[in-house]
């Protein structure tokens, strides 16, 4: 019987195991089981590999989208451009790959919610510099947009909150937020933002899900602005990893 299931530490509410458990049942895998994987360090991890040899497909998720790295045979270029792994696939040969699927849903939601003809000479602003920042930066990359990465403690080049001036920010029509302000039951929070300077010109893409609208978002809406939450992105790497489990992508 295959088994699939989420690795990470606290995982009360699991999007992946709802999502995959209703697939199984929509496809009929009756033998197909999601379960979570709860490991309080990842020295917990070949024990659970050989706890269950039936596992053909994990996703991973904070804080081990980096530690799951020194334990994989080999890594997918999704996942060595973003630095960072959330799907491992179980070959048949018992190869380990790792693979990023979080850069590919958030290019595909992105690309549609642009549309066919994306503003020319679109900027964007990234706020937030975690691990999903780095799979934004990679499909803005793909995309050919510029973009600015805002993070509170900025390394190098990058800007902070306090660079976000009224002129810059109606320099950057798509400003992209990955921070976790704003998140239930924190969700009167926001990133600090000048947002009085938002025009119906702006594209505001959260990568939250829950609240379907957050504040940002709220504040863009009244703004004009058009706005997406991060469902989509959610649902297109879930898929992408079904695929991936599938056999069915080759990267
Ligand atoms: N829709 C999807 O499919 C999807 C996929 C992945 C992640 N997400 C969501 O994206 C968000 C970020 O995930 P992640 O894995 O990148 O988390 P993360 O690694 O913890 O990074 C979040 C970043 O947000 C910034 N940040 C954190 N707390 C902040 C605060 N109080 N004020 C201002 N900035 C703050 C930090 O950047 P600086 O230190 O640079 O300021 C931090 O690196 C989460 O809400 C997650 O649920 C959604």
């Amino acid at each position: 019987m295959p088994e699939f299931g989420l690795l990470g530490r606290s995982l009360k509410h699991s999007f992946s195991q709802t999502y995959f458990t209703q697939k199984f049942h929509n496809l009929d895998l009756a033998d197909h089981h999601y379960e979570l994987f709860e490991l309080a360090t990842m020295h917990e991890l070949p024990g659970l590999l050989a706890a269950h040899p039936n596992l053909r497909g994990l996703n991973v998720t904070i804080p081990y989208k980096e530690q799951v790295w020194p334990f994989l045979n080999e890594v997918a270029s999704s996942a060595a451009r973003v630095g960072a792994v959330n799907v491992v696939e179980f070959r048949a040969d018992g190869r380990l790959v790792g693979h990023n699927t979080d850069y590919v849903g958030f290019r595909e939601s992105l690309r549609h919610f642009l549309g066919p003809r994306p503003p020319a000479g679109l900027r964007a602003l990234v706020l937030g510099s975690g691990g999903a920042s780095k799979a934004v930066e990679v499909a803005l990359r793909d995309l050919g947009i510029g973009y600015w990465v805002v993070s509170r403690n900025p390394l190098g080049h990058g800007l902070t909150y306090d660079d976000l001036t009224p002129r810059l920010v109606q320099e950057h029509a798509l400003i992209i937020n990955t921070t976790p302000l704003g998140t239930f039951p924190d969700v009167q929070e926001c990133p600090p933002l000048p947002y009085a300077a938002l025009t119906p010109q702006h594209y505001l893409h959260d990568l939250i899900y829950n609240p379907t609208e957050t504040e940002f978002l709220k504040r863009g809406a009244a703004a004009g602005a058009q706005v997406k939450n991060g469902f989509e992105m959610l649902c297109l790497q879930a898929e992408a990893a079904w695929q991936i489990w599938q056999g069915e992508v080759k990267w």
